[in-house]
């Protein structure tokens, strides 16, 4: 980091995942592939590999290839209850032999052996939820990250009725001393500090690398994400790309009514033709109106760690247990 002149480093998040920062990629499905993963972990921060939707030999290439980019440690996000056990048992026997540092999880209720097979194969596990109840299932079954999802977050919801402010709070308490990350709509450095003064370890941010250079998603989508205002996205309760119908999630909503298309959420990825990427209502969390260009991952990363440690922020840092300053 160019202008603190110091590392933040040491906290539970960082010392568990073996990473410089505790800012977290997202694993977002087809977004997040190995060029951002690889830019993210090399800029301190954790990647993760969007592992939703892969078939198991294309999951393996994609940490594969991770690997070949990136000596540092990154994670895999797999959503068991997408496409069924037969289907998440073939992704997760991939994960389990491919061993990346962090196993991230969404709508993981359903299946509670995951976790402890995921711990035993030497791998930290971070659980992203909604509400206190979904916390204290993924807590009884060993999780040892929680992400407190907000309901400002982009893309799924698992939940996604609760605010950050509100839902933070209550995770911390339900978390019972292990750290929880904050998301949604978490975009640059002063998000960054107001969610650590509250209480949390870390952050996990998605739209802000959906609109990065390495993400894999259509220009024409990360343009839409610079143009959008905080009032442009909406929670929205119908069909997204092979969710079940019902799924919330949150997206900048294509308002062409004449295009069938409109009515789907989806992620268009840089592969898909343009009248995709034009037509499909998009996932974005309600941070789109702090996002006003494409940059980096790096850049990213630094922007958003500024929040953790630059010049005025040495109190707030130290408060946190086992907190460490290194001065350069
Ligand atoms: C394009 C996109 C795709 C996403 N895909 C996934 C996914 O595959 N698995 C997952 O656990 N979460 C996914 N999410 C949700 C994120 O994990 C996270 O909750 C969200 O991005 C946080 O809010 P923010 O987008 O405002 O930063 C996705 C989010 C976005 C924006």
């Amino acid at each position: 980091m160019s202008t603190t002149g110091f590392e933040f480093g040491g906290n539970a998040v960082t010392k568990l995942c073996g990473v410089r920062y505790p800012i977290f990629l997202a694993g977002m499905a087809a977004i997040s592939g190995p060029k951002l993963v690889a830019a993210v972990a090399n800029a301190g921060g954790m990647g993760t590999v969007g592992g939703l939707r892969l078939a198991p030999l294309a999951l393996r290439r994609w940490i594969r290839e991770t690997k070949e980019l990136t000596d540092k440690p990154f994670g895999v996000n797999l959503v068991p209850s997408f496409g069924g056990p037969d289907v998440f048992e073939a992704q997760f026997q991939v994960v389990l032999q491919e061993k990346p540092r962090m196993l991230s999880l969404f709508y993981a209720e359903n299946y509670p052996h995951m976790i402890s097979r995921a711990k035993d194969a030497g791998m930290v596990v971070m659980v992203q939820v909604g509400s206190v109840e979904l916390a204290r299932r993924a807590i009884a079954q060993g999780a040892d990250i929680i992400t407190a999802q907000g309901s400002e977050s982009g893309g799924h919801l698992n939940r996604g009725t609760i605010g950050l402010l509100s839902l933070l709070p209550s995770l911390i308490s339900a978390a019972d001393g292990r750290p929880v990350l904050a998301a949604g709509g978490i975009t640059n450095r002063d998000d960054v500090r107001t969610v650590m003064n509250m209480g949390a370890r870390g952050v996990l941010c998605g739209t802000a690398f959906v609109a990065c250079d390495e993400s894999n998603a259509h220009p024409l989508y990360k343009q839409k994400i610079v143009d959008a205002t905080v009032d442009d996205t909406e929670y929205r309760t119908g069909y997204s790309f092979g969710w079940k119908y019902g799924t919330p999630h949150r997206v900048i909503p294509n308002r062409d009514k004449w295009n069938l298309l409109r009515h789907i959420g989806g992620g268009a990825r840089v592969i898909d033709k343009p009248r995709m990427a034009q037509k499909l209502s998009l996932y974005a969390g309600q941070g789109v109106g702090k996002i006003d260009r494409v940059v980096s991952a790096a850049a990213r990363v630094e922007e958003l760690a500024m929040g953790l440690a630059d010049d005025g922020e040495r109190e707030a840092v130290e408060r946190f247990e086992g907190v460490r300053l290194r001065y350069a």
